[in-house]
């Protein structure tokens, strides 16, 4: 019967303060003071060694508890007090939750001959209590704080899976509790996307597939959601399949009039900070030139738009190049001051090189000159979504001095549109190395696409746009935008300045959780925030190799097949970032059951797990090759 061993009535038992200051029930108490050494075999040794799988509380304030307790061997029980176990302690019908931190020996009472006495420190983080129709309920708050004597004991499974059950329809099964496997670690879709989600931890712990397998999920459960991945590595197309929409540099189509002026400046100044005369100059002649397309030339026109009434710079309606140069050409023309004219013609050859280069091809095609906004959006931001919700940007081909460009046109873009959809376009942005572009340090990264992003964070919700971070190094990262995340999944961080980032990040109740940041293995991770119940530490599931990200090392005996196979071509052109035709899968994605399987959410089709599917694996480069 649960609760069966916390039935003892506290109120019975007295108590007294031990030369530790701590209360003890006065029998162990008479004990310790009486230097009366236990007994080595205790005759009734089964209700003792229960005894000493319970502690009691001796001292407590608003956040933790301190328990007097025994060790014990496991081989007696097979229970052991441990750090990052569970406890809860009975305070009349509820059971106080807390996790289980610091464990030591209680010297004093051991050297009174209390063998095996010690302290647990335990942070408080919530409690279990009876409902009406719902059995047993957590929640994050405390109504009745434990008193001293209250037993604790290691928490029951029936708490276990109380706690961390799925409390909202959205709910999905990302992997399984770290402290008991069988029991499903389950995340809120819903809160996820609502309130943006951030992924952090050292190289190689499994960020790339963690998120994989959480856009699997989404993709899976929403089906209206779009979902853009800024992919610096090339790496996600291969872990979706058909459902991805992949853009590269040679099939990436963004007119270079959707640019606001400061992207554009990037593009013209090839990165660099322009001069305040060029951009001045750009930013008046733009606008003329998107009234020469739009209205056609001829005096009526130029006076419209030499007053700059219609159009500015930012607008994102279309201009021909050859117009801003010839308007260009007419000014310098005009001209007196040598000064202007000699600004002019820098700003006439800038623009004229950057047409010319192949690498920009993407932005000035010659086809880029007309109004193809619905084509170039639907492609990217999937209106309609075709079976294909998600849209990986490649960047890795892309100029680098462009690429903030390009990513704060594709974040501004995103709230844009499902602002003027009013929400129907809901779109989720994936920044992968999003230190990359949101840094710390705000005069370096470029400020449109900190803009942009910042906007998402702040206002993205009431849209239907979020925000998906992943760094390994947070605290590298845009403090502003990580507070916005709600959720956030932390695997291992080594470095001190990160962990520090994630403990002013998480609320007061759970700090203790963060002590095991450092030791926690590969794949596993704390998750906090509002898409779980309370922090927990979790693995994530094992995903299929068809469905992870391409960024893991090819085993051996595939590496010298497909190196025997592979020509110099198809290297130069998959560095040069092309796409690579997706073989038609069975399942839209496949979840290897781990060794020991967790059990998978009643909420979730059976189908959505356990199928063991020996595929093999599809490297980049051995797909390539065939
Ligand atoms: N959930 C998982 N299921 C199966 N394999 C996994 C899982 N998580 C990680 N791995 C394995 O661990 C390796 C590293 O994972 P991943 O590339 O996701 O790490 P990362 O943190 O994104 O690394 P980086 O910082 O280099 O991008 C992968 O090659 C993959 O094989
Ligand atoms: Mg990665």
């Amino acid at each position: 019967m649960p609760g069966s061993e916390c039935q003892e009535d506290p109120s019975s038992v007295q108590f007294a303060r031990d030369i530790n200051g701590f209360f003890r029930p006065l029998g162990e108490t008479h004990q310790m003071t009486n230097l009366q050494p236990e007994p080595a075999t205790a005759p009734d040794a089964k209700p003792e060694i229960r005894n000493r799988a319970q502690g009691r509380v001796v001292e407590c304030n608003g956040t933790e508890a301190k328990i007097s307790a025994f060790a014990q061997k496991s081989e007696e029980t097979g229970e052991y007090w441990a750090v990052g176990q569970l406890i809860s302690i009975q305070t009349g019908d509820n059971r106080v939750v807390g996790l289980l931190y610091n464990v030591e020996n209680d010297y004093v009472a051991q050297n009174n001959g209390i063998e095996g006495a010690i302290i647990l420190s335990v942070e408080l983080s919530g409690e279990v209590r009876p409902d009406q129709h719902r059995g047993f309920v957590f929640s994050g708050g405390i109504s009745n704080y434990p008193h001293i004597g209250a037993v604790a004991h290691r928490i029951r499974k029936e708490d276990l899976s109380t706690i961390y059950k799925a409390s909202d329809k959205s709910a999905v099964t990302v992997g399984s509790l770290s402290q008991a496997s069988d029991i499903p670690a389950v995340v809120s879709v819903d809160a996820l996307l609502s309130r943006h989600f951030a992924v952090v931890g050292t190289t190689g712990t499994g960020k790339s597939t963690a998120v994989t397998l959480i856009l699997h999920l989404i993709a899976k459960h929403k089906l209206n959601q779009r979902i853009l991945i800024l992919d610096p590595h090339n790496e996600y197309t291969s872990a979706f399949g058909p459902k991805a929409n992949t853009i590269t540099a040679e099939t990436l189509d963004l007119p270079f009039w959707l640019l606001n002026l400061e992207e554009f400046q990037q593009v013209v100044f090839r990165g660099r900070e322009g001069s305040e005369e060029e951009l001045d100059a750009l930013r008046e002649f733009i606008p003329k030139a998107k009234s020469v397309y739009r209205y056609g030339e001829g005096p009526g026109v130029r006076r419209k738009s030499s007053n700059g009434a219609s159009f500015t710079a930012d607008t994102p309606v279309p201009y021909r190049l050859a117009d801003l140069l010839k308007l260009l050409d007419e000014e310098i023309g005009s001209l007196d001051g040598a000064l202007r004219r000699l600004t002019l013609r820098h700003l006439k050859a800038r623009l004229e090189a950057v047409i010319a280069d192949p690498r920009f091809g993407f932005m000035f095609g010659s086809h880029n000159a007309t109004d193809r906004i619905e084509d170039v959006l639907s492609n990217i931001y999937r209106v309609p979504l075709d079976g294909k919700p998600i849209t990986v940007f490649q960047m890795s081909g892309i100029p680098s001095e462009v690429v903030n460009s390009v990513a704060s046109v594709l974040c501004r873009l995103a709230f844009d549109i499902a602002l003027a959809s009013q929400s129907r376009v809901k779109t989720l942005v994936v920044c992968e190395e999003a230190h990359r572009y949101i840094p710390a340090d705000v005069s370096s990264g470029f400020a449109p696409t900190r803009g942009a992003i910042a906007r998402i964070a702040k206002e993205g919700r009431k849209y239907g746009v979020s925000l998906a971070i992943i760094t390994q190094r947070p605290n590298e990262l845009d403090p502003t935008i990580l507070s916005q995340c709600n959720t956030v999944f932390s695997l291992r961080l080594g470095n001190d300045a990160d962990q520090d980032v994630m403990r002013k990040a998480i609320s007061n109740g759970s700090r203790s959780t963060l002590a095991f940041l450092s030791s926690l293995a590969d794949r596993e991770c704390i998750a906090f925030g509002s898409a779980v119940s309370t922090p927990m530490r979790m693995r994530f599931r094992n995903l299929a190799a068809s469905a992870r990200p391409s960024s893991q090392n090819v085993a051996d005996g595939e590496d010298i097949d497909a190196a025997a196979n592979a020509s110099l071509t198809d290297i130069v052109t998959s560095m040069r970032g092309s796409s690579v035709e997706t073989e038609p899968e069975a399942e839209d994605w496949v979840v290897r059951e781990p060794e020991s399987a967790p059990a998978v959410a009643a909420n979730e089709p059976a189908s959505d797990a356990g199928q063991d599917v020996s595929l093999k694996r599809r490297s980049l480069l051995r797909r390539k090759t065939g």
